[in-house]
């Protein structure tokens, strides 16, 4: 299903992305890995066991977006898949939240997503097929304390991917949405918050996931994918 697919993931260097990384190297599915740390990305790609294309990415800037899909076009004449798993959490009371703060989170979390979204979806839109997966997180249907500012760019998340799902469908492009719960990834390092990681799904079942989306035959569409830990199950 997935054999000779070309396939960019964002934030491959991650909980999430390396480890669908690791399962989408034996698929026969060509690979193109993105994060802003070229050392992370160079390692990831030495323990595959295909060769890849690796291409350090700051995602807050454009150019350097339109250059991770030049590349990839260049090298492999196309893009099937785009997963979005980059990202980073401030997690704080509103009072407390900088101008800062805000600008990080809407900079990554939502104009970058929305920017290698844009980018690889004028090239499906080309050739009238593709398959678009953006991470979201729960934190992007449902609120909690503490996170006005990471809420606000997952939120904004939800909405461009909607829009330009509607305006994707007619030419073939599906965009599939993940709203996992707390997922025990680094992830979690930069997060000023007590929680309990032992409680957090893990990063191979929000791969799972993502796998799965990807390899449903052609004609279904995972429009939006749900999962939480035990601990945190509501409705
Ligand atoms: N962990 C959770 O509980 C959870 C739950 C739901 C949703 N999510 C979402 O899932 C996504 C992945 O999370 P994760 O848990 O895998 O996080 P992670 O382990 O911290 O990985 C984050 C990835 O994003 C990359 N990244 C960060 N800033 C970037 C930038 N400016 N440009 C390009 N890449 C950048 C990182 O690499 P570099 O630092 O080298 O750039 C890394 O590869 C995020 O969008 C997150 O919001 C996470």
């Amino acid at each position: 299903m997935l054999e000779d697919k070309v396939i960019v993931i964002v934030g491959a260097t991650g909980g999430i992305g390396a480890t669908l990384t690791r399962q989408l190297a034996s698929t026969g599915a060509r690979l193109v890995l993105a994060a802003r740390n070229a050392e992370k990305l160079a390692a990831l790609a030495t323990e595959l066991p295909i060769d890849v294309l690796i291409s350090a990415t700051d995602i807050t800037q454009p150019q350097q977006v339109d250059t991770l899909i030049a590349r990839t076009i260049s090298r492999f004449g196309q893009i099937d898949v785009l997963v979005n798993a980059a990202g980073a959490g401030i997690l704080k009371a509103y009072n407390t939240i900088e101008p800062s703060d805000l600008d990080k989170m809407l900079d990554l979390n939502l104009k970058g997503c929305f920017y290698t979204t844009q980018a690889a979806a004028k090239e499906m839109q080309k050739r009238k097929s593709g398959h678009i997966c953006n991470v979201v997180g729960i934190l992007g249907k449902h609120s909690m304390p503490m996170a006005a500012a990471y809420s606000a760019s997952k939120f904004g998340v939800v909405g461009f991917s909607k829009s330009i799902a509607e305006e994707l469908k007619r030419f073939g492009v599906k965009i599939t949405l993940f709203y996992f719960g707390g997922i025990d990834s680094p992830f979690w390092d930069q997060v000023n918050l007590k929680v309990d990681r032992h409680k957090m799904l893990s990063c191979e079942t929000a791969a799972n996931a993502i796998f799965y989306a990807l390899s449903a035959e052609p004609q279904a569409i995972p429009m939006e994918i749900n999962i939480q830990p035990e601990s945190h199950l509501f409705f």
